[in-house]
């Protein structure tokens, strides 16, 4: 009998610490920003309705219902409803996706750990080239990047080890409310001291000038990153979810506060970029040059530095949570490994693929596996692992969720994971959603996103 969750809010804590990291953060305001402004924001908003919902739902049933890892939930579901056992290939995409991604998310997650002691020691109080120098120090240091990447993997793989109860819930449960405070302090503090009409114009003022399809397959592809959609972490958090939960409400909930934290994201550091007239630089430019500038040059800047890279490193904490726990589980229920054994075991070979990103900034620099190719002339590894996920890897496993759930689960085995006793006409609305919107939506990313 597989362990469950204490409540249905512990669940919602701990996707909600899934679906907040990096990509709502560093990512999403920049990308808002250089996009369209509000005209992407429209956009993102109808994809996290219409496609990204409609998959969380289906990923959380899947779950549920398969009550394992996902590889073996893939087989039993594939069994009951007397489909290809084939299915099983979407956990083994899962469970590579998750590890894929664990091995270069942790060596930026890593990133914002340095970069608390570095606050501390007051990075804020230095000038301006003694904020680029230790930027360009860090990343330029296979060792230093490597320990704070191993930092932060044991960390991880601690709280994996403890297990869902004694390590997720214990460390969700204090790291998300420190979290939203932290995120609120920080956006009082930009309304309060910061320029923000120029960020809500930077982030809301619609151009629709500036969408094209390229745009709409980005604001798609973010959205499915940002609510960890796809890979098997959701699908895993599920099966330890207890059967009184309403899959709707923890689903739509996870979604919307996601958008609701990355929105927030926006308004916590461009008001603060723009008040010192620094330019809105996109991701690790922005988060580890341009606000440390920023709070240099402000009151209160020790303090707000130190919260905002704390805010960043628990958001990275509790996403790698759910990246580590679906292989340790499938270790768990396949060979019987202890679970502090199978942590230790997997989490120590992401550490060493990750050392391939880690290079990617410093001594492999100018490895460009792919330099034939013009759209992957300069790409280091570490590019290429993103674009390989963001592009191919999730896309396609979110396409099959959606294509297992639709076509191949009996609408009775779905009933009575989403709609236990009655019939409603949300699960006819989610059910065409997924058939029909939903794969066609990935056929185009996918097929788009190749060409
Ligand atoms: N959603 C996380 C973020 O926004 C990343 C993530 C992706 C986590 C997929 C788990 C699964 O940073």
């Amino acid at each position: 009998m597989q362990r469950k969750w204490s409540s249905g809010r512990m669940f919602l804590f701990a996707a909600v610490g899934s679906a907040v990291g990096l990509a709502n953060i560093w990512r999403f305001p920049y990308v808002v920003g250089a996009n369209g402004g509000g005209a992407f924001v429209l956009i993102y908003v109808a994809s996290m309705l219409l496609i990204v919902i409609p998959l969380l739902i289906a990923e959380v049933a899947l779950g549920r219902r398969g009550g394992a890892d996902p590889i073996s939930t893939m087989t039993t579901l594939a069994r009951e409803s007397g489909a290809s056992p084939r299915w099983r290939a979407f956990g083994w995409l899962a469970i590579l996706t998750t590890l894929i991604i664990l091995s270069f998310y942790s060596v930026i997650a890593g990133w914002a750990l340095a970069y608390v002691p570095k606050m501390l020691m007051g990075l804020t109080q230095s000038g301006v080239e003694h904020i680029q120098a230790e930027y360009a120090g860090l990343t330029s240091d296979p060792i230093q990047m490597s320990l704070w990447h191993g930092v932060f993997m044991v960390i991880t793989i601690i709280v994996i080890a403890r297990g869902l109860h004694r390590g997720i819930e214990s460390a969700v449960k204090v790291l998300m409310p420190a979290l939203f405070l932290i995120l609120l302090g920080l956006v009082g503090y930009a309304g309060f001291k910061g320029d923000f009409s120029a960020a809500l114009a930077f982030l809301f003022r619609p151009d629709f000038s500036k969408l094209s399809f390229e745009v709409v397959l980005m604001a798609v592809g973010s959205a499915f990153f940002s609510a960890s959609v796809g890979v098997g972490a959701m699908m895993t958090y599920g099966a330890y979810l207890p059967q009184s939960v309403s899959i709707w409400s923890v689903a739509a909930w996870t979604a919307v506060i996601d958008l609701v934290v990355a929105l927030c994201a926006g308004l916590a550091t461009f008001p603060i970029v723009f008040a010192n007239d620094l330019s809105p630089d996109g991701g690790p430019g922005l988060v580890f040059v341009t606000l440390p500038l920023a709070f240099s040059q402000m009151q209160g800047g020790f303090v707000v530095g130190l919260l905002f890279f704390t805010l960043l490193f628990a958001a990275s904490l509790t996403s790698a949570f759910s990246l580590l726990e679906p292989a340790v589980l499938w270790l768990r229920t396949k060979f019987q490994v202890r679970r502090a054994r199978a942590s230790w075991a997997v989490g120590l070979l992401v550490w060493v693929a990750g050392l391939a990103s880690v290079f990617s900034f410093n001594i492999w620099k100018d490895v460009h596996l792919f330099s034939g190719i013009s759209r992957f002339q300069s790409s280091t590894i570490f590019d290429l692992l993103d674009v390989l996920v963001t592009n191919v890897l999730l896309p396609l496993g979110a396409l099959m969720i959606a294509v297992f759930a639709g076509w191949q689960l009996s609408t009775g085995m779905l009933r009575q994971e989403l709609v236990p006793g009655k019939a409603t006409s949300l699960f006819a609305v989610w059910q065409i959603l997924i058939r029909y919107l939903v794969p066609i939506a990935l056929a185009a990313i996918f097929v788009g996103s190749l060409l």
